[in-house]
């Protein structure tokens, strides 16, 4: 059934970030693992997250909702994970799927894992293949996609690694089977991706060192066979989540938005650099820290924006704000350019021609490549009056959403259904600050 968003006069108040997808995913795979019981507080309850706790739940950790947000982990410790009675269902979760592959690859179990009709399309080859050099095996239909059959071993061999692809999913997989290979296990990225694996490893008692090596290229160590101590966290705000509310304050006729408890963290801030680049003045207000990382207070509000190209060497950091960063940019004066961002083809949707037609059905001109787009900015609301296709894809939901706020015409997208995959309060915090999105 399709939602509408209608434009609206103002976009303003204040929220509190939700629990960052990314980090919650990783508590809750690490806690499973840890000797004795750990207490997280702020977990994203979102789909995608609540498939992983039931996922090391399947493999033999208890986990536990004891609060709204707040969990317990007895992880299993020297045990070691056990195979699951049934299918593990990873729904939309690229994330869930890719790390817990790896995280299973190091015990001798057998596990099939399924997923949605998205997931079951994006490829699995790029952490198949890795796990498979160190000994683990896989039963799929050769093509390289879930459903997939996994055989893990305790007797994986360590591995120096290279990753086709900038990618902290393939990067954290590698790793993770790398816990409990017998040696070290190295990964080197050729552009530093998200770095939550590492930082929240270390947050379990884990030793993981990361080094330079070579211009940007840096190489991530971890020695095999550490046991995971329990512990006590709590999630920071998810900045992917908050760039939709610091967007939809950017493009409103009267927009003053403060999003709480954002996480600071240089690989995930793409996004502000490039509104901050385009004209938006951001501000950002120290407030502590959570599990390792900064927490910031962010405020936006009405800017003039104008069109940038935006540089390649953002777009590890912003790899899931692009179909937002377009939005912001159909309202900008001038052409913005996204190139080498090729990794869209293949997330939860082929985001480029997911992202070039949401504008297109509301009467933004934009060109599509194959490693981005260009769009040309209205300078302006842009016309609006489209129904966007979302392709069981959040993001684009989103995105459309928040344009429709400020557009000149009511945006529709075909189902709003998947945005609980990564932000289920997404409709009540949209509606806190001004925006009127309803069924039909
Ligand atoms: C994620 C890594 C990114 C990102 C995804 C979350 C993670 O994927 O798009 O939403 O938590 O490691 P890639 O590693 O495939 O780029």
């Amino acid at each position: 059934m399709a939602w509408t968003s209608y434009p609206v006069p103002r976009f303003q108040g204040a929220i509190r970030a939700p629990g960052d997808k990314s980090c919650s995913h990783r508590a809750l795979m690490f806690a499973g693992l840890a000797d004795g019981t750990s207490e997280i507080s702020g977990l994203l309850e979102g789909e995608d997250v609540i498939n992983t706790a039931k996922a090391m739940a399947a493999l033999g950790a208890s986990v536990e909702q004891i609060g709204p947000g707040k969990w317990t982990v007895k992880g299993v410790g020297k045990a070691g994970l056990s195979s699951p009675a049934q299918d593990i269902d990873f729904g939309n979760s690229g994330t869930g799927s890719r790390l817990m592959m790896g995280l299973m690859a190091g015990y001798p179990i057998t596990a099939r894992l399924v997923g949605d009709a998205s997931l079951s399309k994006r490829p699995m080859n790029r952490v198949i293949k890795p796990l498979e050099q160190m000994g683990a095996r896989f039963e799929h239909d050769g093509r390289g996609m879930l459903p997939i059959t996994l055989h893990g071993s305790d007797a994986l061999t360590p591995i120096d690694f290279e990753p086709e692809q900038a990618s902290a999913q393939v990067k954290s997989c590698v790793l993770l089977a790398g816990l409990n290979a017998r040696g070290t296990t190295s990964v080197t990225e050729s552009r530093p991706t998200r770095d939550h694996t590492e930082k929240m490893l270390r947050g379990f008692g884990v030793k993981i060192s990361t080094r330079p090596a070579g211009g940007v290229r840096q190489c991530v160590s971890i020695e095999g066979g550490q046991t995971l101590q329990p512990v006590d966290t709590s999630i920071p705000g998810d900045p992917s989540s908050a760039a939709f509310l610091i967007a939809g304050a950017l493009i409103s006729p009267s927009g003053g938005v403060v999003v709480e408890g954002v996480m600071s963290n240089e690989t995930r801030d793409g996004f502000f650099q490039a509104a901050a680049m385009m004209g938006a003045g951001l501000g950002a207000e120290e407030m502590g820290d959570a599990a390792g990382e900064r927490l910031v207070d962010l405020q936006a509000a009405t800017a003039s924006l104008k069109g940038r190209s935006i540089p390649e060497t953002l777009v590890a950091s912003m790899i899931d704000e692009f179909p937002v960063l377009s939005v912001i940019a159909a309202f900008a004066e001038g052409e913005t350019v996204v190139s080498g961002a090729e990794e869209l083809r293949v997330k939860e949707s082929d985001r480029i021609a997911a992202t070039v037609a949401m504008l297109r059905v509301n009467g933004v001109e934009v060109e599509e490549r194959a490693d981005g787009f260009v769009v040309q900015g209205c300078g302006g609301p842009p016309p609006g009056g489209g129904l966007v296709e979302t392709h069981h894809d959040h993001r684009i939901a989103m995105s459309a959403l928040v344009m429709g706020t400020a557009a000149q015409k009511p945006v529709s997208i075909d189902d709003p259904g998947m945005i609980a995959t990564s932000y289920p309060d997404f409709m009540a915090h949209m509606a806190e600050l001004g925006a009127d999105i309803r069924e039909g």
